[in-house]
């Protein structure tokens, strides 16, 4: 794996490779300390692509101030070893200056920002993560002018993201195909994420009741239950046995508008939000009527 810190030999080595045929381009946008679920995007791209590029770039930008951008995991020469093993040819881990036109500082907070609808921000994590997917949007932007990849992959772990992601590539015609991929799990059904990492063993054990309580939604839908309500108030049932999950929201929500749904009438996102102690999980499963 080539691992490139700047734009000027990110673009060159790009149009190297495009001159020799390898048109195929596909970008793992990631914040780096690569797990699991990363991985299962990372080997879809090879898959299917001729060139894959993975981003490795804690993103300033979508960080509010009283989260946690200083601790989170940095483990890049770990990263790199993964992506060499998977076959991966360019790794590409920006420093915030290299990202910031002004290249000044540290925090991107003099750039030009890319928003997207209030429709979709004022829902689910948006509406406890001011500006997170502001700059969620801001960076991606960036990345997808910086590579022109012909792919790009996102986690369906992050679902609104995704949406935001898909809308944002159709209202500002951007020529990329985004890929969607599956929750990787834990046998215990817990959601992978840099964050698990956070957990005590106890905090660990009763994460997995997430991913319990939407599967018995799942349940519920798969026998004909279709509000909403219902559906929601199963889950944070469900959630009230586990005492140290305390839930941030729960909510049901269109796949790709994201607007709340009275009832699900084709399919629904059902989305989660908790924290365990001070760290804060997400997880979420479409329910899909056949
Ligand atoms: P990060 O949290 O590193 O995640 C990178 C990608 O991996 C995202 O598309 C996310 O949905 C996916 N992912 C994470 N955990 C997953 C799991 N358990 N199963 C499947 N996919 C999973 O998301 C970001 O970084 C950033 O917001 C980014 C898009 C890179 C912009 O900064």
């Amino acid at each position: 794996v080539l691992l490139l810190k700047t734009i000027p030999e990110l673009r060159s080595q790009i149009s190297f490779y495009r001159a020799k045929e390898l048109r195929n381009i596909g970008l793992v946008p990631t914040m780096g300390a690569l797990h699991q679920g990363h991985q299962s995007l990372i080997k879809k791209a090879i898959a299917d692509c001729d060139l894959v590029v993975v981003s490795i770039f804690v993103n300033p930008l979508q960080f509010s101030p009283t989260e946690d951008l200083a601790d989170y995991p940095r483990q890049l020469e770990q990263d790199l070893q993964l992506c060499e093993k998977l076959g991966v040819a360019i790794a590409f881990a920006p420093d915030p200056q290299t990202m910031n036109s002004d290249g000044d500082t540290q925090t991107l907070t003099e750039i030009t920002r890319v928003i997207p609808p209030q429709t979709m921000t004022e829902v689910l994590c948006g509406r406890y993560r001011e500006g997170h997917f502001t700059g969620v949007a801001t960076i991606v932007t960036k990345l997808l002018n910086i590579i022109e990849p012909d792919r790009a992959y996102f986690g369906q772990k992050d679902a609104q993201q995704l949406a935001i992601i898909r809308r944002l590539v159709d209202d500002l015609n951007i020529p990329v195909e985004i890929v969607p991929c599956p929750i990787i799990r834990e046998s215990s059904g817990l959601a992978l994420s840099s964050r698990n990492q956070y957990l005590t063993e106890e905090e660990t054990e009763q994460a997995a009741n997430i991913y319990r309580s939407l599967q018995q939604a799942k349940t519920a839908f798969g026998r004909g239950e279709i509000n909403s309500q219902t559906l929601i108030n199963l889950v944070k049932q469900e959630l009230k046995l586990a005492e140290k999950v305390k839930i941030q929201y729960v909510e049901l929500v269109d796949p790709i508008n994201l607007q709340a749904l009275g009832q699900i009438e084709k399919s629904g996102l059902l989305a989660i939000a908790a924290y365990l102690g001070s760290t804060r999980l997400i997880d979420n499963i479409v329910l899909q009527k056949r």
